[in-house]
């Protein structure tokens, strides 16, 4: 999934840093991804460490951590992807507010996706009401829809607006592609809270801290990805149907210093890694003064080609080069 802040190109400079910090001996760790959007970062720690702790703050991340981080054990799935593919589209939720045909002038998906979405969505809800599924398929499931949806999805990248003219992702047929996990023997864990108030109730070895850098709220960029998951009723807002979403304190200027101490005050972890860029609301020594309270305190960047979407069709894509700031703590 293309995200905002997607550590997708650098989980690998993540994972070697911490192994350089730690040791070896990541086998018998708890590691947790305390802000963990996509997932990627606590999948490429799931089959090293003992433990994986998943949490976001936001119910769509929830879904694709609960597949790709909480499930570990094999589960027979192939048959129910087939016969999600070949379901007749369905008028629900989605067609009526987010596509042209429905009673909306709003073009998140093409007609015929926004029906199979909603068709597909009553019928994964329906088996688990009727206990054809348990909940690891059911999240399987929801989470490969979430992937699926979201590859023809009629936007530039992210969900605050929807183009005009379909484009041409959006205009191909949604196929569910089986969101896969590792299968490990460990158990994990997963969770849908405030980082803030977990920090209080988990323990562990190596915490991985990655939190929005700017002022734009994840609820808002990705409400559609939440209003798929939850399928709830609400009455959507406004010209790009916004549901009511969470406000994150990471992402106002007046309260992030303020939360970001507190967390690494009560983190009871022994290592804290802090993924940051030179364009975020903290500034470098500002993070650093809070940090070096609280133990041992070292910095290692690397330089990251970022691609900027443009907000049109053609998706100019502009190469930038950003600072990725690994902030390390050994408390
Ligand atoms: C930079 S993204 C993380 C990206 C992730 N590492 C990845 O590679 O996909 C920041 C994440 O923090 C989440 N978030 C924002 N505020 C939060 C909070 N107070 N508690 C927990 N999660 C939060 C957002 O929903 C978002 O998924």
């Amino acid at each position: 999934m293309n995200y905002i802040g997607s550590k997708y190109k650098l989980s690998d400079f993540i994972k070697s840093t911490v192994q350089e910090v730690v040791g070896d001996t990541l086998k018998d760790k708890v590691f947790c991804d305390l802000f963990a959007g996509t997932g990627i970062v606590g999948k490429s720690f799931k089959t090293s460490v003992k433990q994986v702790i998943s949490n976001d703050l936001e119910y769509y991340s929830y879904v694709l951590n609960r597949n790709y981080i909480g499930n570990h054990i094999k589960v027979d799935t192939s048959n129910y992807i087939k016969k999600l593919n070949l379901l007749e589209g369905k008028k629900g939720f989605v067609y009526k507010n987010y596509c042209k045909g429905g009673e909306s002038d709003r073009q998140y998906f093409s007609n015929n996706n926004g029906l199979k979405v909603d068709a597909i969505r009553m019928q994964i809800q329906s088996w688990l009401t009727s206990k054809e599924i348990n909940e690891n398929v059911y999240y399987f499931l929801l989470a490969s829809l979430l992937e699926s949806a979201d590859k023809v999805a009629n936007t530039a990248s992210v969900y605050g607006a929807y183009l005009k003219q379909l484009k041409k992702t959006a205009q191909k047929e949604i196929e569910i592609v089986p969101a896969n996990f590792e299968i490990t023997k460990n158990t994990h864990r997963v969770y849908n809270q405030d980082s803030n108030t977990l920090i209080n109730q988990i323990e562990g070895d190596i915490l991985y801290l990655d939190p929005p850098y700017n002022a734009r709220q994840y609820g808002a960029n990705y409400h559609i990805l939440n209003t798929i998951a939850k399928y709830d009723t609400f009455v959507p807002a406004g010209k790009t149907g916004l549901r009511p979403y969470k406000r994150s304190n990471y992402c106002k200027k007046g309260e992030v210093a303020l939360v970001f101490e507190e967390l690494i005050k009560n983190a009871k972890f022994d290592y804290i890694f802090f993924s940051y860029n030179n364009e975020g609301l903290m500034a470098e020594e500002e993070i650093r003064l809070i940090m070096k309270r609280y133990g041992k305190y070292n910095l290692v960047t690397t330089a990251y080609q970022r691609f900027k979407a443009d907000r049109t069709e053609s998706r100019n894509h502009k190469a930038t080069t950003t600072t990725e700031y690994l902030h390390i703590l050994e408390k």
